[in-house]
């Protein structure tokens, strides 16, 4: 493989946490973006496996596809997934919380008052990050307010090397195939605004950026 091709995992769509064998937690995301990433990092001949949540989507060519479903299936394939790679792009919709017990029957309506314990999933992203090696880690934060802030605090946490804000509202959803306006944010508190566009020009946009970063890096 040429030394300017990267070995990327791309993680996407939404996990899904069971509550009993007819229902579960989750979330809106669709997958589209991660899905987009995948395909376009294919198209510019980096290898890719995409590791993705229950979504309604085909499979993109060429590319080593896996699929989960909780959190915890997400970061056990992501860890040993990532053991061959130079960048984890985190796209996932990954649930912060399962309900503490699975019920193997399904819960009735006579047990009025219903309440689920839930518990904390892990921080996928922050795990993997400490164990991030020569790796470039990418993630995402979805917002509804404070976009930067919030964002670069994360980006700061799981120790990552760019992350992408975006802003989600009650008229403003940023899923499925709307437009959105993403800020990429590095490291250094640099932030690239961009303004009303589709998640493949996110896709190039990003992808670009990472080439980048990892030029820098094979230079140094
Ligand atoms: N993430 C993760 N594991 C989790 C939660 C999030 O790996 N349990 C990743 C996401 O894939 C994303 C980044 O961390 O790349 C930020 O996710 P986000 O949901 O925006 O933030 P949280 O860290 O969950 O914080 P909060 O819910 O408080 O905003």
């Amino acid at each position: 493989m040429k030394k300017n091709k990267l070995r990327i995992v791309v993680s996407s769509g939404p996990t899904r946490e069971p509550i009993d064998p007819v229902r579960f937690i989750s979330n809106y995301s669709t997958g589209v973006l991660g899905y987009k990433i995948a395909e376009i990092a294919q198209k510019k001949g980096h290898k890719v496996v995409l590791v993705s949540g229950p979504v309604d989507l085909k499979k993109p060519q060429g590319i080593k596809l896996i699929k989960v479903e909780t959190a915890r299936e997400m970061k056990k394939v992501l860890l040993s997934s990532l053991k061959n790679s130079d960048c984890l792009i985190m796209n996932a919709a990954v649930c912060d919380y399962r309900p503490l017990k699975f019920s193997r029957q399904k819960l009735k309506k006579e047990n009025k008052g219903l309440h689920i314990e839930l518990v904390e999933n892990p921080d996928i992203l922050k795990a993997l990050s400490s164990k991030k090696a020569n790796r470039l880690m990418v993630g995402f934060a979805l917002e509804t307010e404070n976009l930067f802030n919030n964002a670069f605090l994360k980006l700061k946490k799981k120790k990552l090397d760019l992350i992408v804000g975006i802003k989600a509202g009650r008229y403003n959803s940023p899923f499925g195939l709307s437009k959105i306006s993403p800020w990429i944010i590095d490291k250094t508190g640099g932030c690239e605004k961009l303004s009303n566009i589709t998640k493949q020009k996110l896709s190039q946009k990003l992808l670009d950026r990472i080439e980048g970063l990892w030029y820098t890096k094979i230079q140094s």
